[in-house]
């Protein structure tokens, strides 16, 4: 296999993906002969370059000295059109090139899915029909519904849909995949999954790191695109989403799209800034970016009209920490000895992994007190060994040419309608200036009351 990263230099990279491959390899899940090239701009010798990318990524790798001998550094300027003909050459003269699988990875601002797209292609070096070609897309995949539309048209003329891998790595997140598991798999939760029982729900991402390298991608996306269009939507589809016909890729895909273009927002809509992004690198002095958001939805269905949908992330928070959270209503049943408290399910995503149940009951003793109660499952504790990080998950899914956990474009599609709306409406809301996140925190309280508990 030959995995070829675009954006190689990029945060990305080390964050995620070269942890997730140093992990595939060391699980053997890795194909006995498979190169990693590493595409940058910068002129380096191979050696150093590498050595420069370890020194980035956090984390032990005590069999790096095999795994880097998997690596290539390939200098090319991939805005260039004419530096693919010496990738493609280089490509080509890799031992056994036909019958290897060939995945690329475009980890760069989605302004360049269409020329590296139609590049590659141009130079045969991928083929359309050949399922040994796969590019990956990473998120955002566009910056808006016109732009996305035309890359997915411009895409779908030059290779098959089955070769197009649209990634939110939400949705490698083991409780991700766990949320249709709970869902269906337990009589308990779907009969009362409605406004009839719960009365909202809370879907939060908040991260502790500011945008650091990152700001001439992020300035362009702000939190609504960088986060809300992608991994909360897609949240918020499985959670939201009808029992499917039948548990099938393409089944499931259907359900959520329904939920996607039932989307409504009710004003008014939350934004921040946290002081000191202005000074970050690649940040021009006068952005009106957003790095928090908070929103409330509807989704118009039978099923859900009357239950709100809380939406909120935000970067510079106190720390790293993302959930759902729905919260039922109150039990009509009034005891003597206190009022019972709302049900809740959590589902946690970060830094925990796991499932967290809160009823009543009585409390211990001689009197007949109510007492709120906790069930609580620890999913990476009751494991055996680390669940695999979502970006480990999804680049083996594509190795064997599995996209159910990547997104469809009409998911992608009707994302992009709400969030086109939600940017418009934007620039007449204010831009609250936060230091920290309980300033933030009590601005949505001022607005939506106490379900803040949660956060
Ligand atoms: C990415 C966003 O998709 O998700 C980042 O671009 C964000 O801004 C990241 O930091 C959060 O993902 P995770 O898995 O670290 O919670």
């Amino acid at each position: 296999m030959i995995f070829t990263i675009f954006g190689a230099t990029g945060d990305l990279t080390t964050k995620k993906l070269m942890p997730a491959l140093y992990k595939l390899h060391e699980d053997d899940q890795m194909p006995t002969h498979f190169l990693v090239n590493l595409i940058g701009r910068q002129i380096y010798e191979e050696e150093a370059f590498i050595e420069h990318i370890r020194a980035q990524i956090e984390g032990n790798y005590p069999n790096w000295d095999e795994f880097k001998t998997h690596l290539r550094y390939i200098q090319m300027d991939f805005t260039d059109p004419d530096a693919y003909v010496a990738f493609a050459e280089h490509m080509m003269s890799v031992a056994g090139y036909e019958s290897q699988e060939r995945i690329y990875y475009l980890a760069t601002a989605p302004r360049f899915f269409p020329m590296i797209a139609s590049a590659l292609v141009g130079n045969g070096l991928v083929v359309k029909g050949n399922m040994r070609d796969k590019i990956i897309f990473e998120k955002p995949f566009g910056e808006n519904l016109e732009t996305a539309k035309s890359y997915n048209q411009l895409l779908l003329g030059l290779i098959e849909e089955s070769q197009i891998y649209r990634i939110d790595h939400y949705l490698g997140k083991e409780m991700l995949q766990n949320v249709l598991m709970v869902r269906f798999a337990n009589k308990i939760f779907e009969s009362i999954w409605d406004s009839e029982n719960i009365e909202h729900i809370t879907i939060y991402a908040f991260e502790k790191e500011t945008v650091k390298q990152r700001g001439g991608y992020y300035d362009r996306s702000g939190a609504l695109r960088d986060m809300v269009q992608n991994h909360l939507f897609q949240t918020l589809a499985l959670v939201a989403m009808d029992s499917p016909n039948g548990l099938n890729d393409r089944l499931i895909k259907d359900e959520k799209v329904k939920v996607l273009e039932k989307l409504e927002f009710s004003s008014p809509m939350i934004f921040g800034q946290y002081k000191g992004y202005l000074s970050e690198k690649g940040i021009p002095s006068d952005s009106k970016t957003e790095t928090f958001v908070g929103l409330k939805m509807f989704v118009n269905s039978r099923r859900w009209s009357r239950t709100p949908f809380y939406l909120v992330t935000g970067k510079k928070m106190k720390d790293k920490r993302a959930a759902v959270v729905i919260t039922f209503k109150e039990s009509n049943c009034f005891f003597e000895s206190g009022q019972p408290a709302k049900n809740t399910l959590t589902i946690e995503i970060a830094p925990r992994e796991g499932l967290a149940l809160t009823f009543n009951g009585k409390a211990p003793g001689l009197q007949s007190y109510v007492m709120p109660m906790k069930m609580d499952y620890c999913h990476l504790c009751n494991v055996v060994g680390n669940t695999p990080e979502a970006y480990e998950k999804l680049i083996l899914d594509v190795i064997h040419d599995d996209a159910s956990l990547f997104t469809r474009w009409d998911e992608i599609e009707s994302s992009w309608k709400i969030i086109d709306q939600l940017e418009q409406l934007k620039t007449y809301e204010p831009l609250y200036q936060y230091e920290d996140e309980s300033e933030m925190l009590a601005k949505l309280k001022s607005e939506w009351g106490d379900f803040l508990t949660y956060l």
